[in-house]
């Protein structure tokens, strides 16, 4: 490996990259001490169990242990075990840090180890995806992996008749159907990007995606059901796409029934595109690093951070982090409740489980619609037998009372899963007494949009401590560290980081090198390049369990889902009457965290109570329903640093009465006293 000692300067940032005025490390004062065995026969008959006697590992921890000193000949291995190559690679890895290359020389496609291989095969009547529509009165469908193809060929076609080519971007704004991941595939396929925009963000929000991706294709629907009203989805393309001249057209499914424009030249209606198209579509045959989609998530700054994860990686992490966690056999239906819009639904609903050549669900609605009974009714009708959702959810039901698991008979669970913010213990074990029967396992798996696949997770034989994502994954290097890089002693925390590559790791930011220097990798560059910074604090206890503490920027995570403060705070700002806005998290039981906002009003507008929901929509209106302010308060001032950088931390202990620290270095410190406590 080269030495890079110092090349951090040479990027422009000295010292490295300071975490939001935080120090990295803190202490714990709770430990728990409960540990949940795995059930005997679950952990026996496990997929990674099977893989260590072929191995002859004696013990989880030594398994763990060499596969993570091993990991080049792990991956190799996993990539050979999980993903069928149309030219075998000649280099495992090549990590010129911060920038690796996965299986160099090998060529691959996605779309073909997740679709076309198993319609050619023996599972081509197997369901790939059982589509449950949201209102009550529609038929659940099923999709066979040989329909599945059928589709995606079609949907390839019609793109490549609209001039989509490789290496084009390809913006993805539609609600959770079928049609979606067909969608995310054609463009694989074919060698085009793609860039999900999660639904709930509005004309905005994409609208900023769109211009950044250069997209010439837009893909979204007329329309969508929201508790059972069908809701218009397409003006939202309409405004988003006024300005951006890479699109040439925009593709619309007829999900809702809704009457919507369509302007002549650049709409076109999905069935008419895919219609007059062949069902047979050749895959590209993409090289291992050749890009498969941005996707846009939120930082410490304003504007997005667009993703880029690549063919090779995604053909064999996420089938094999699913197989080995989730344990995912022929006969299983698996369930993961998150949106295609973020990773998790990248992951976890389209390239791992259809890699894997397995059944999923795919629900297109809310879990309270007609009423919390829905979800129970899906999974025993369905016969799910492996759910994978979110703490937000989990607290949500914990909320609506326990007589709604016991609607319906779910005794088809075998394993359950969590993902996206750290669970509470309290909210754990309700998981597993109310969905879990008060036995199964519960697989918290803690990882990011930037990591493709699960990093620190639990498997099926893993003795569980209830909020513990336990340990990393086998053939990954995580730790925690302080901020000298030594790694904590147990009970105390710090920054969670990666020391080696893996073969799902971003590989950049869309167009914006320095950023992904800076974010990930300049921290510990001078002491060890290479390390991989996470953005989270965790700690350790005494047997190394990890848990996770929360992000060290200013990232909010509202019901799971990440908005940067920053982003919230500008959509604020373009309202007319604001002059400044800062945004924090307050703890919330159900969501996590809910957006509060403090605003400073222009010179001369009166701040009435009528304008507080008036500023709250718009940030509905320019972001989504996704990032609503719960609660804005009018203040004349808020602490900043002298170089003028809004202090949310000293805002946020103040706003929660906890205590702020010393604050003298403030440009304004009176300022603080006029946070208000909130409640
Ligand atoms: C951030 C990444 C990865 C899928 C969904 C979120 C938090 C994620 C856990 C977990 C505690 C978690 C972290 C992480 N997070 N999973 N099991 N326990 N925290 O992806 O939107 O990129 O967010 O979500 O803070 O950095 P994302």
């Amino acid at each position: 490996m080269p030495d890079l000692r110092g090349v951090g300067k040479t990027w422009g940032f000295k010292g490295g990259y300071k975490l939001a005025e935080q120090k990295a490390t803190t202490s714990v004062l709770y430990e728990e001490t409960r540990v949940f065995e795995a059930p005997r026969d679950l952990a026996e008959n496990s997929n990674v169990m099977q893989w260590m006697k072929k191995k002859g590992f004696k013990s989880e921890r030594e398994m763990r242990a060499w596969t993570g000193q091993n990991f080049i000949a792990f991956w190799d291995e996993m990539a050979k075990t999980y993903a069928d190559w149309f030219e075998p690679y000649a280099q495992v890895l090549n990590w010129q840090p911060p920038y690796a290359k996965w299986f160099v020389g090998g060529k691959i496609n996605v779309a073909y180890n997740a679709v076309d291989r198993h319609a050619a095969g023996a599972k081509k009547d197997k369901v790939a995806y059982i589509f449950v529509p949201e209102p009550v009165d529609q038929p659940t469908q099923k999709i066979t992996y040989a329909d599945l193809a059928k589709r995606v060929n079609k949907l390839a076609n019609g793109l490549k008749s609209l001039g989509v080519a490789k290496g084009d971007r390809v913006s993805i704004y539609m609600p959770m159907i079928p049609e979606t991941p067909i969608a995310m595939l054609a463009c694989a396929k074919i060698g085009a990007i793609h860039s999900v925009v999660f639904s709930g963000f509005s004309a905005g929000g994409l609208n900023s995606r769109v211009l950044d991706a250069e997209s010439k294709v837009v893909i979204t629907t007329d329309g969508f059901f929201r508790r059972g009203k069908p809701l218009p989805l397409k003006p939202n393309v309409d405004e988003a796409t006024a300005n951006t001249p890479s699109v040439k057209n925009v593709v619309v499914v007829k999900r809702a029934g809704i009457d919507v424009p369509m302007k002549a030249g650049k709409d076109v209606w999905y069935h008419e595109l895919v219609a007059k198209q062949s069902d047979v579509c050749e895959s590209e045959k993409m090289d291992a690093e050749d890009r498969l989609f941005i996707l846009y998530t939120s930082g410490t700054t304003g504007k997005p951070k667009g993703i880029e994860h690549v063919h090779g990686g995604y053909c064999v992490t996420p089938a094999q982090t699913l197989s080995w966690v989730f344990d995912i056999k022929d006969s299983d239906v698996w369930w993961c409740t998150a949106d295609v819009g973020w990773i998790t639904g990248h992951s976890y609903v389209v390239y791992g489980p259809l890699c894997l050549g397995a059944t999923s669900m795919i629900y297109e609605g809310s879990p309270d619609y007609p009423d919390f009974s829905r979800w129970f009714k899906i999974i025993n009708e369905n016969k799910v037998s492996v759910l994978y959702t979110a703490p937000t959810a989990v607290r949500m039901f914990m909320k609506a009372g326990d007589k709604w698991p016991k609607t319906h008979d779910i005794s088809c669970l075998r394993l359950l899963g969590s993902v996206g913010e750290p669970i509470n213990p309290e909210a754990w074990i309700w998981y597993r007494n109310n969905f879990g029967a008060g036995k199964l396992p519960i697989m918290d798996t803690w990882w990011q949009t930037e990591t493709g696949c699960f990093l620190v997770s639990p498997l099926p034989i893993t003795p569980l401590k209830p909020g513990s994502p336990t340990f990393p994954l086998p053939g990954f290097n995580v730790d925690i560290l302080d901020e000298d890089a030594n790694p904590v002693p147990p009970g105390s925390g710090g920054n969670i980081v990666s020391n080696s590559p893996w073969p799902s790791m971003l590989r950049a930011f869309f167009r914006d090198e320095v950023r992904y220097k800076k974010e990930y990798w300049s921290t510990y560059w001078d002491i060890r390049p290479g390390t991989y910074l996470a953005g989270d604090k965790a700690t350790k206890d005494k047997d190394g369990y990890f848990t996770i503490q929360g992000r060290i920027d200013d990232v909010l995570k509202v019901a799971g889902h990440r908005i940067s403060n920053a982003e919230v705070e500008s959509a604020l700002v373009s309202h007319p009457k604001v002059a400044e806005a800062a945004v924090i998290g307050k703890p919330d039981e159900v969501k996590g965290e809910v957006i509060v906002a403090f605003v400073i009003l222009k010179t001369g507008i009166e701040a009435t109570e009528d304008l507080k929901p008036i500023l709250a929509k718009h940030v509905r209106t320019v972001l989504g329903p996704v990032a609503y302010p719960e609660v804005v308060y009018f203040v004349n001032d808020v602490p900043k640093t002298r170089s003028g950088k809004i202090m949310r931390r000293v805002i946020k202990a103040k706003a929660l009465g906890n205590p702020v620290g010393d604050i003298s270095a403030l440009a304004n410190p009176e300022s603080v006293e006029a946070i208000p406590l909130i409640k």
